[in-house]
């Protein structure tokens, strides 16, 4: 195993600190100063544009953090991620999350094994699969057409399927909707099945393990609700053999374990495979999607994997001055590492990508939330971003006041789309261009500020001037896509997933394993006879958590 390079150790840290010792933020002063500095510092990335001149750098800053990637060697681990080594060393696997979009003539053979031809026949039977559903020919036991397709997955099995399903709502089949239960809740389950009719309902259940907790449990509160409603109704007999033919029609899977499939019940040949060099939040694009290709249709979902794969191709064949996500990621190291920065917004100007946020928090914290690096030993710097945001403009109505006059930076990323789905007016307004008026000038006010000065132009009382003045420089990153279209949907995804992979290069973590969820589940498990009574279970728990679950048990009706 190759040790990872200290990046506190290389010429371009040093570089990059005494730079950032000199620094005087001064967005106002650079744009006079140079009237092509957004024109320098905007590119083009497959569909979108991105500007990053709203950020705090300028041309020596940029040099020195891409004389960083160099120096921690990431053209290397680059490519060794596409060409399938086993860059995933904790768990000894390759990160081939980027075959899954490759077209059907490209070339990858890993270990033997022709992974393209892989990817291709799961796809095609999803594909078969979908068009199945969509066209009626699937029918549920009863002889009816799905209506509901309700997918039980957790994490990446639920994360990347929602938020593309609802950024691509416009695209999908009419007559078609896709629900999702994720948490062990049952509030969750209960709800999400209350009003279904379990004659058109299909179950998809995601795991790529299959064996974890809430995606089981909730699967088999499902086929209990779609059992007992069946018999009851008189929709089927009362028999062992009813009931297999009802699961059979009414449960499909997704998962890498499809041994576990069967034993749960699910016909093998309902179940849709992928392989452990997909990690779970980089697993949307797999059969994973699933509950999308059947909502958007296999076109839809052929554009989408083109999105992803116009954004792989960028990342791993542009020149560095030019490489959105490399330029990206190293901004963040930036961020992160020379300013200080805590966490990182992103602020989606388009309801649609509602989910981004969620989806990129299970991406980024749950890769680069590391203290060790892929060899075992200790990190040199802080590592990880706390990644949050909301929509715009809600946002702008709820936290943007700490991101303009709060004392911590917050660099943020501001998404947005030119043609809406809905080109709604009120009276003569363009609403949407009213919506899109505010994303501009959010990340003007947020770079430009208002000076003092300018708080008393306008004939501000002295006393409260000071609670009116922005200070300005705060960094944002503005990305513009003509419309939010599958394969846009899929460069934002790949963008924010080699954004990922860069900065856990630069901090030598494995941003492919997830030791840091297990305790949790595993005390889950030690504790759970201590909440259903077992008073010697409780004993041995610490007396907090035997204070808490008393109290528990007390108020429990
Ligand atoms: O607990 C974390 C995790 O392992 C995620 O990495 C994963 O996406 C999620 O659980 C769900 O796992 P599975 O798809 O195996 O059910």
């Amino acid at each position: 195993m190759n040790t990872p390079v200290d990046p506190t150790t290389t010429e371009a840290w040093a570089d990059l600190q005494t730079l950032k010792d000199a620094l005087v933020p001064d967005l106002r002063g650079w744009f006079e100063a140079d009237p092509h500095r957004a024109e320098e510092l905007t590119f083009d990335l497959a569909d979108l544009r991105v500007d990053l001149s709203k950020n705090l750098i300028n041309e020596d800053v940029v040099a020195a953090l891409l004389r960083l990637a160099d120096q921690v060697g990431l053209p290397g681990r680059r490519e060794a991620m596409f060409s399938g080594e086993r860059i995933n060393t904790t768990e000894n696997r390759a990160v081939l999350h980027t075959a899954l979009r490759l077209p059907s003539d490209a070339e990858l053979v890993v270990d033997g094994q022709d992974v393209v031809a892989d990817v291709h026949a799961v796809q095609d039977k999803m594909f078969a699969f979908a068009e199945k559903v969509r066209s009626g020919e699937w029918k549920g036991v009863t002889g009816k057409p799905i209506s509901t397709v309700v997918n039980i997955g957790i994490g990446g099995s639920d994360l990347g399927p929602v938020m593309v399903y609802e950024a691509l709502l416009p695209y999908k089949q009419d007559g078609l909707t896709c629900r999702f239960v994720s948490n062990i809740d049952p509030s969750d389950v209960a709800e999400k099945v209350a009003d279904l009719d379990p004659t058109t309902t299909l179950f998809i259940v995601a795991s790529k393990t299959f064996t974890t907790l809430e995606t089981l449990t909730n699967a088999r509160i499902a086929r209990d609700w779609l059992l007992n409603a069946l018999v009851e109704s008189g929709a089927i007999e009362d028999t062992d053999e009813a009931r297999k033919a009802a699961i059979a029609k009414h449960f499909v899977a997704v998962s890498t374990a499809l041994d576990k499939v069967a034993d749960f019940g699910i016909d093998p040949d309902n179940a849709f495979g992928f392989w452990d060099w997909v990690g779970g939040r980089y697993s949307v694009d797999s059969a994973v999607g699933l509950p999308v290709v059947i909502a958007i249709g296999p076109d839809g979902f052929r554009d989408f994997l083109s999105g992803f794969h116009a954004v792989d191709e960028h990342f791993r064949t542009v020149a560095p001055e030019g490489n959105v996500p490399l330029l990206m990621g190293m901004l963040n190291i930036w961020y992160v590492n020379f300013w200080n920065a805590h966490s990182h917004a992103v602020l989606p100007y388009a309801q649609y990508l509602h989910r981004f946020p969620a989806y990129l928090q299970q991406l980024t914290m749950e890769s680069n939330g590391k203290s060790v690096r892929w060899d075992g030993s200790k990190v040199t710097t802080d590592t990880g971003e706390i990644y949050w945001g909301e929509p715009g403009t809600n946002g702008q109505h709820a936290f943007y006041q700490l991101i303009h006059q709060g004392t911590r930076l917050i660099p943020a990323d501001f998404i947005g789309v030119v043609n809406p789905a809905h080109p709604i007016k009120d009276g003569d307004t363009d609403v949407h261009g009213l919506f899109m008026a505010n994303f501009f000038a959010q990340t003007a006010a947020l770079a430009f500020g208002k000076t003092a000065d300018e708080v008393r132009a306008e004939g501000t009382d002295e006393a409260i001037v000071p609670a009116r003045v922005f200070a300005g420089n705060k960094p944002t990153t503005s990305i513009l896509a003509p419309v939010l279209s599958p394969s846009v949907v899929g460069q934002l995804i790949a963008l924010y997933e080699h954004i990922t992979f860069v900065e856990g290069i630069v901090w030598g973590l494995d941003s492919f394993d997830q030791w840091g969820v297990e305790l949790g589940k595993k005390l889950a498990l030690e504790i759970a006879p201590a909440v259903f009574g077992d008073a010697e279970a409780l004993a041995k728990q610490d007396p907090s958590t035997q204070s808490l679950v008393s109290w528990y048990l007390e108020k429990r009706d």
